[in-house]
């Protein structure tokens, strides 16, 4: 079976290259192009496509894909959310992902982005190089001891309470069905979790419920001075709220992975480009932001467990067994 590969990137291909002789029923084309309508009307000869985490996996896409004979989308990641799982199924699309390839690779960035504010280490970095060794405005706030909210403790959520556990910090959760492995950690109410932590940080999935779950009436039940992570989906926080948070001075620091209107930016060099988007723009303009480009998943390791993961699930659909990470 030929697999067409959408939006491929020179890490992929290493990834992906470096176990293929295992799986000799598989063939692997890379498109360095984005999956969209127009993009999936030149597959040829594929049977399956695999695509990224902003891909265009709508009606519209998955329509073109099912009249270019495509029977399998292949997501090479753990969120689904631009997948018209409906769609897919309607146009005969069987859709696969990587439910957990490294839970850890995302809770650590979590955590890398919370002590990065926090410690004021993207100005440090920038000031020493300049022979600048002043300590005026870097004042940081120790972990130890302070109260973490996890919102949404699965996989990266239970790294991420982990982590927290293991700086010492009291560890409340909120999620709809808690983690009953978590023995330290004390599920509570989202308002209680809001009004008790020092650090929050966002680990439930994107759906109609959680859009804009962070808004301005959640940021107000929060701490003054709180630190909030999110490596979870941009669109769990309303960024015009959260930049009204910014401004009314709520946040010590905010660090993100993920934010709305990402999906024009992330994974491309776009440093001669006049930018477009005035959130981004001011979100950037923040000193107590750090935005990184949607690079939680981006370890050696997870790299491997995404390739190893997607091409069996591959060859479990060619042998017609369950691979249990089936979406539809
Ligand atoms: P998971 O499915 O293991 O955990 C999600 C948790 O959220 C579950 O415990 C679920 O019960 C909970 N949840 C669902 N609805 C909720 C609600 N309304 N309120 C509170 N909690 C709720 O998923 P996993 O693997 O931990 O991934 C979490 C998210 O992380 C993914 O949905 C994805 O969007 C994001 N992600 C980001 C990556 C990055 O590179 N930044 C990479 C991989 C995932």
């Amino acid at each position: 079976m030929r697999i067409t590969f959408f939006d491929a990137k020179s890490y992929d291909t290493e990834s992906f290259d470096a176990i293929k002789a295992n799986y000799p029923d598989l063939e692997l084309e890379y498109w360095e192009a984005e999956l969209n309508p127009k993009t999936a009307a030149y597959v040829t000869d594929s049977e399956a496509v695999c695509a990224f985490v902003n891909a265009n996996a709508g009606a519209d896409t998955l329509r073109v894909l099912a009249s270019r004979g495509v029977k399998l989308l292949l997501m090479r990641c753990a969120g689904y959310n631009n997948v018209d799982l409906e769609a897919a199924t309607a146009n005969g699309i069987k859709v696969m992902r990587v439910p957990g390839y490294s839970p850890e690779a995302v809770a650590e960035l979590a955590m890398t982005l919370a002590s990065a504010v926090n410690r004021h280490i993207h100005k440090a970095y920038i000031r020493v190089r300049e022979n600048n060794f002043s300590l005026q405005g870097l004042t940081g706030k120790n972990f130890y001891g302070k109260t973490a909210g996890i919102i949404g403790t699965g996989k990266i959520g239970a790294a991420m309470a982990r982590i927290c556990r293991g700086y010492g910090m009291r560890v409340l959760g909120y999620d709809k069905y808690p983690n009953k492995s978590l023995d330290f950690v004390e599920y509570v109410s989202l308002e209680q979790l809001l009004r008790e932590s020092d650090l929050i940080s966002l680990h439930c999935p994107l759906m109609k419920e959680t859009y804009h779950m962070i808004n301005i009436f959640t940021i107000n039940q929060m701490k003054d001075g709180v630190i909030l992570v999110n490596t979870s989906r941009g669109g769990l926080i309303d960024t015009n709220d959260l930049i009204q948070g910014i401004r009314e001075r709520k946040f010590s620091g905010v660090g993100l992975d993920v934010y709305e209107e990402e999906k024009d930016n992330v994974f491309e060099n776009h440093e001669d480009d006049i930018m477009m988007h005035s959130v981004t723009s001011r979100l950037l303009s923040f000193p107590n932001v750090i935005v990184t480009s949607h690079q939680g998943f981006f370890t050696e390791e997870a790299l491997a467990a995404i390739a190893e993961t997607t091409l069996g699930n591959a060859e479990a659909y060619l042998k017609g067994e369950k691979a249990g990470t089936e979406l539809n």
